[in-house]
């Protein structure tokens, strides 16, 4: 007899499945939909920071008195959060699976407190989906004290778990899993996909680039989470960007996750891929003569495995030199 059952971050899950924050976490028809599809848990649309702030500062401009700007801000910022707490209250009340709350921030502010707001409305776990691009204004390290102050500044706050959304630009991404672990993060995803660029040569100007992953972006995910996994070993990570079938959610979890976090695939092909994937997890499990997720979780990350250098193998040159 097989069994998904997992735990991440401190959250136990039927099942390694985690639907990723996006536009079909949004709303509760859709987190029903997933939920009914099987999902073993859900991270919730993020609720904007920087959306919150831009209304406020294109609506105090258009405000005549700064009376007005502050009452139109304060409006705004309490009508947004109030939507998101009813989401996360009626998400509490109508699924069973965790829900997790998504905060995208750029810097320490007024959205530390409200943290424990989401806490009290119900939400499971938080998800931090924390960037900044340092487009050179910054120094170096920046971004990484970033995510230790803001979970150290968290952990004072809320006793759910933190979760941090990690991105692929860090320079010792291992080192700081293990910060972040030691300050009492609940875990880490390993990664978060960002608003892609594009530049349309036709009229010389800056498009969107794809808003899906492809198959191809799975192999950075597996190779971070293999490390992380080996180098911070009893740390928490899901892994995200680039799962696209069961057999990447096998892979992700040989190399050290808990857990697997879709977003694309549930665009591409609806919510009926839930229990594919998982009808299909549970005959590999059996064929391969495992019982449970921490059976085979980690078997092939940077710690386990008799060559961990070739997680690092990076360069070509050597390799592939006779490729035509
Ligand atoms: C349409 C869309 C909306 C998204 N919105 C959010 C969001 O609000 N917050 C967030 O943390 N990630 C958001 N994401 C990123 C996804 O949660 C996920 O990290 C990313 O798509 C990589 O996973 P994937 O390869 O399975 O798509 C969004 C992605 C898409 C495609």
């Amino acid at each position: 007899m097989v069994n998904l059952e997992t735990t991440f971050a401190g959250l136990r899950l039927k099942n390694p499945l985690i639907a990723g924050s996006s536009g079909l976490t949004n709303s509760i028809k859709s987190i029903k939909e997933l939920e009914n599809a099987g999902i073993g848990a859900i991270v919730l649309k993020s609720l904007f920071e920087e959306q919150i702030e831009n209304h406020s500062e294109r609506l105090s401009r258009i405000a005549d008195y700064p009376e007005a700007a502050d009452y139109i801000n304060t409006y705004i910022e309490m009508n947004h959060m109030d939507k998101y707490l009813d989401l996360i209250r009626s998400a509490g009340e109508e699924c069973d699976v965790p829900i997790i709350a998504s905060i995208n921030c750029y810097k320490l502010n007024r959205w530390v407190e409200f943290a424990k707001t989401i806490q009290d409305a119900g939400a499971d776990a938080i998800e931090l989906n924390v960037f900044v691009l340092n487009a050179g204004e910054f120094e170096d390290t920046y971004l990484e004290n970033f995510y230790v102050n803001t979970v150290k500044e968290l952990k004072k706050i809320i006793r759910i778990p933190v979760v941090i959304k990690m991105s692929k630009n860090i320079s010792n991404l291992p080192g700081l899993a293990g910060r972040l672990k030691a300050l009492g993060a609940g875990g880490v995803v390993l990664f978060n996909r960002f608003y892609q660029l594009d530049i349309d040569i036709k009229n010389q100007e800056i498009t969107s680039g794809p808003v899906f992953s492809n198959l191809s972006d799975f192999s950075e995910t597996l190779r971070w989470t293999a490390i992380v996994s080996g180098r911070v070993p009893g740390f928490d990570i899901a892994c995200s960007y680039g799962i696209h079938s069961w057999e990447d959610a096998i892979k992700g979890i040989l190399a050290g996750a808990g857990a697997i976090q879709l977003c694309s695939l549930l665009y591409e092909q609806g919510p009926g891929a839930i229990e594919n994937i998982l009808t299909c997890m549970e005959e590999w499990m059996l064929q391969s003569n495992y019982e449970r997720i921490n059976d085979f979780k980690g078997k092939l990350n940077f710690a386990n495995i008799k060559s961990p250098a070739l997680y690092e193998r990076v360069q070509f040159m050597k390799y592939f030199s006779n490729y035509k």
